[in-house]
């Protein structure tokens, strides 16, 4: 028994892309092929750049290696180590078959939309899904239907889309082929996911979860079901988000039975870049060891350390961490949602400062910077890798800010996003048009009325908190104007990623009454 259990162990620490990479560094053959810097060598000795070789470090380089090994496999076809780390990897995450990704959950997410979705097919979505989706709508020339999140006005976040607007697309809209949406949210809030799945699929809709925040879900308890667990189709997962990966490593699982391999890949292969870097790879089969072999044992210390800090916060007695009854918005109270508990969302309201002011004091006093903040919350994200010292380190400064008993501040509410008005065009072809730009305020100062009724080319998208107020085909109507003017004029640190700016004056890209009349218009 001791033996097979042995054998079990040593197979599942076997890390196959990694030990190969090490194998192949070590051997220090010469290089006559890229990347140009050649291990390295051109930089070592450059009295102007040698420091980026020390900073970096010499095994980055010498580990930063080309297609033309073959003994390292290749990316966009593998057969040898690559593919063997992918079925380690799909073993591990319960999945029939992995791959990774080195561009991203980004760029993972469309490749899949690519795969299932021609141009008019529909597609159900949430609407607060990342933009990487509804840039996959575009590439994929879609016919989407969104799916408007639920929100916590008290705290502005834009929470699942409610359990019964989902059912309802499902039943509304037969002939759809995909639903997305994004499990758990970015502050942590879980769907219910099995009965969506099933009622999705006794509608032949094949469903994509997109797990960018929650890709260590399968190995505590505390987290299951997975995505997959739950019956999902495809799941796309950042690893180097909450796991031990690089930046932009990802993976995509894929448990379809109709999975069309061939054309995934010819999709896969139009986004993936042809020089892979190696260190990525490497990272995603070493994250996938670590967990296998340790997850559980890092879980459960995460989720302590979780509880923890939750309780010295709320010690504090001024900032006060949001438990699930807070977070929940009133219209998925009876939804099932659970809560990511390493996501912990603290209301800031009573301390005295803004939450900018609060950022900049966190950044600049005591070294800390945080995840994600609304106008009166921050959102901390504890992973594998938080330790001890870095959650006392957090109290105390909290600590010392509560005791400094400031006055609170008065806090202004932003404004909440537009529901979604109407879709006339699809998304590839408005984008596609040459349009016109038109301002959004005057000299001025006033919102231009010329713009009501009009059809945006371009995704508008406020961020924080990513959620695009206007996709390409989408009808402008003036309570969009005045959202997207109070926002330009309120909150001048703000991103608003699509605006077009003419000189100062923001203006936004729309269709031509010729270009109107040219397309053909969507019916629901
Ligand atoms: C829900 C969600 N999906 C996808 C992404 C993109 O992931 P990546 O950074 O791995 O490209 C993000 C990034 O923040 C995200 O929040």
């Amino acid at each position: 028994m001791y033996r097979i259990l042995n054998a079990h162990l040593v197979e599942k620490a076997r890390t196959p892309f990694y030990d190969q990479l090490k194998k192949y560094v070590l051997m220090a053959k010469d290089a006559w092929h890229t990347p140009g810097h050649s291990s390295g060598d051109s930089l070592r000795d450059s009295p102007w750049v040698s420091d980026f070789y020390d900073f970096i470090g010499e095994h980055i380089f010498r580990a930063d290696l080309s297609v033309s090994v073959p003994m390292l496999d290749s990316l966009l076809e593998p057969t040898g180590v690559i593919m063997e780390a992918q079925k380690f990897a799909a073993k591990a995450f319960g999945a029939r078959q992995t791959f990774f990704a080195t561009n991203g959950t980004s760029t993972a997410n469309k490749v899949i939309l690519q795969t299932l979705l021609v141009p008019g097919d529909k597609l159900l979505l949430d609407r607060n899904c990342h933009k990487s989706v509804h840039h996959g709508v575009v590439l994929s020339g879609a016919h989407p239907v969104y799916l408007d999140s639920s929100v916590n006005r008290k705290f502005n976040i834009y929470g699942p889309v409610p359990k019964q607007i989902i059912f309802r697309a499902i039943e509304q809209h037969r002939d759809a082929k995909v639903l997305i949406l994004t499990n758990c949210t970015y502050d942590g809030l879980c769907y219910d996911l099995p009965p969506i799945i099933e009622a999705a699929h006794a509608r032949g809709i094949k469903v994509i979860i997109d797990e960018a925040w929650y890709g260590f879900a399968r190995f505590h308890p505390a987290f299951r079901p997975t995505a997959l667990e739950a019956g999902a189709d495809y799941a796309t997962q950042s690893t180097h988000k909450v796991l031990s990966a690089f930046s932009q490593s990802s993976m995509i699982h894929v448990n379809d039975p109709d999975f069309n391999e061939h054309l995934f890949r010819e999709n896969f292969n139009m986004h993936a870049s042809t020089s892979p870097q190696y260190s990525m790879i490497a990272s995603l089969d070493v994250a996938r060891k670590q967990i296998v072999m340790e997850g559980y044992k890092l879980l459960a210390r995460t989720l302590d350390l979780t509880k923890e800090l939750r309780a010295q916060i709320n010690s504090t007695g001024v900032f006060q961490v949001l438990d699930l009854p807070e977070l929940l918005p009133d219209e998925i109270k009876q939804d099932g949602i659970r809560l990511d508990p390493t996501k912990v969302t603290v209301d800031i309201s009573r301390c005295g400062f803004t939450v900018e002011e609060l950022i900049q004091e966190l950044f600049e006093r005591f070294n800390i910077q945080v995840e994600k903040s609304t106008f009166n919350t921050l959102t901390l994200l504890l992973t594998v890798g938080t330790t001890h010292s870095k959650v006392s380190r957090l109290y105390d400064a909290l600590m010392r800010i509560a005791r400094e008993n400031r006055v609170a501040r008065r806090i202004y509410q932003t404004a909440e996003i537009p529901r979604f008005t109407e879709l006339r065009y699809l998304p590839r072809d408005a984008f596609y048009c040459a349009g016109e730009t038109l301002p959004l305020l005057d000299e001025n100062d006033n919102i231009n009325t010329r713009l009501n009724g009009r059809i945006s080319a371009d995704q508008i998208t406020p961020y924080p908190p990513g959620i695009p107020v206007l996709v390409p085909g989408q009808l402008i109507t003036q309570e969009i104007t005045q959202y997207l003017a109070g926002m330009l004029r309120s909150q001048k640190h703000i991103e608003v990623h699509g605006i077009v700016f003419d000189g100062y004056l923001p203006c936004l890209r729309v269709l031509t009454a010729i270009e109107e009349k040219n397309l053909e218009r969507l019916k629901d």
